[in-house]
């Protein structure tokens, strides 16, 4: 299973507040739609709470240590990221997106085979980060830079990074 991690993140490696999240961005949210439709996707309690309710068209996989933490059917919740990866394994998911939030990303930042990241040029208030891409680990392979514009606040860049060496 490839584990693909999906963050967009500022400067200051801010990536919300209040639970929720800070800019508006459209053009990153298409694309987070682009990449994750049809998928699985791994998140924690926090994140799929600010969700409000699961995304069309993919299956939710939401980690809680709460036991009564329960879900919508179709979608499931597990009290450790490792159950999740197992039950994910188990039942043939190729590509796993896991897109956050901050205890998450920082859980899994290294078991990751590539990182999308949306490289924000801001640097807000916030609440919660994204850990440190460690360039010894991590390799740029692509960048697509763009404007600010009428539906995009910030100017921002879609960076890949694969990963060069284990951790
Ligand atoms: N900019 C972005 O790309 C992006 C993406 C996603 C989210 N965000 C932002 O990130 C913020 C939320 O992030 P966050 O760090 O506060 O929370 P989070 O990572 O979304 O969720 C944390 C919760 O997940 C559960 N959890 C974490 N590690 C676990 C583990 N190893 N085993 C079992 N459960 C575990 C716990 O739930 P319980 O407390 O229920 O036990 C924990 O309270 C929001 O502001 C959101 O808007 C930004």
């Amino acid at each position: 299973m490839q584990l693909i991690l999906i963050a967009a993140k500022a400067k200051n490696n801010v990536i919300g507040k209040d639970n929720q999240l800070i800019w508006k961005l459209s053009a990153d949210l298409k694309r987070f739609k682009n990449l994750t439709s049809g998928h699985y996707i791994l998140m924690g309690r926090k994140t799929y709470e600010s969700l409000g309710k699961p995304l069309p068209n993919r299956t939710h996989i939401i980690v809680s240590r709460n036991p009564d933490f329960s879900v919508p059917e179709g979608h499931y919740a597990f009290s450790s990221v490792e159950e999740a990866f197992i039950f994910c394994n188990k039942v043939g998911v190729e590509k796993l997106y896991i897109i956050g939030g901050g205890q998450i990303y920082g859980e899994t930042l290294n078991l990751c085979d590539r990182l999308e990241i949306t490289d924000v040029e801001a640097s807000p208030d916030g609440d919660t980060f994204f850990p440190e891409i460690d360039s010894k680990i991590w390799l740029e392979t692509g960048r697509e830079d763009h404007p600010a514009d009428e539906r995009n606040e910030y100017p921002f860049s879609f960076v890949t990074y694969e990963k060069i060496t284990k951790p």
